[in-house]
């Protein structure tokens, strides 16, 4: 049997989300904004520009549009710097491993990312090949935890979406699986992850026959 695999990619596939969490933490600094690692945790899956808004309204502030603009785009050459020293070693541990294996098994598999840095991450990575489908930042228009992004990964890889499973580090990207009718696996802390099916830490603490596992399970 098959079943389409969905994977987020920042904080699931690559470490990326350390990165993030730099960038933006110094843009809030440049804001005089206190930024916490709780807020940030709401700020995973979310799109470039309503994580600006987020931080904006959690320190109360405005700015106007040209200063936003600015701000984002010195935000993300920031992370951009710190994607640079990326190599093969930063992809989370089990991934490579597990993305192999479902190959082996002619399981299609695609990405669901908000990022719009997604394709020249995998390039980078040298794993852009494992990938059937690529949606991304570039391709939707309504952010997790709309369920688009997933829906559309799903219609690329011609699988009903009931027959998806998706792997998400962040709450609003387990939302968007849980809506889109998705088997929601999350990658991180159970504390922040508690609407998921299921939760490990990595990929490398899943058990040996997760995959016949994930094939069997229904939502
Ligand atoms: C992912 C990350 C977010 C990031 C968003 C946009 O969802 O979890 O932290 O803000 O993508 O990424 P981008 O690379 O386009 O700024
Ligand atoms: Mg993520």
């Amino acid at each position: 049997s098959k079943k389409g695999f969905i994977f987020d990619l920042d904080g699931v596939v690559v470490d990326t989300a350390k990165f993030h969490f730099v960038a933006w933490q110094r843009l809030a600094k440049s804001l005089d904004i206190n930024f916490t690692e709780k807020e940030n945790e709401q700020l995973k899956g979310v799109s470039r520009v309503r994580s600006l808004e987020k931080i904006l309204e959690w320190g109360n502030k405005t700015i106007d549009q040209e200063t936003f603009d600015e701000k984002l785009v010195q935000k993300n050459e920031e992370y951009l710097e710190m994607v640079e020293t990326l190599t093969q070693d930063d992809i989370l541990p089990g991934v490579h491993d597990f993305l192999l294996r479902l190959r082996e098994s002619e399981q299609p598999i695609a990405l669901g990312s908000a990022s719009k840095n997604a394709r020249p991450i995998l390039e980078k990575l040298g794993i852009i090949d494992l990938f059937d489908a690529i949606v991304d930042g570039t391709d939707v228009s309504n952010a997790k935890p709309d369920p688009e992004v997933f829906l559309q990964a799903a219609d690329l890889l011609h699988m009903n979406k009931r027959k998806c499973v998706v792997f998400e580090d962040s709450i609003a990207g387990i939302q968007a699986a849980n809506a889109a009718g998705m088997i929601s696996i999350g990658i991180g802390k159970e504390e922040n992850l508690k609407e998921a099916d299921e939760v490990f830490a990595g990929f490398n603490e899943m058990p040996a026959d997760y995959i016949d596992q994930l094939l069997k399970k229904e939502k």
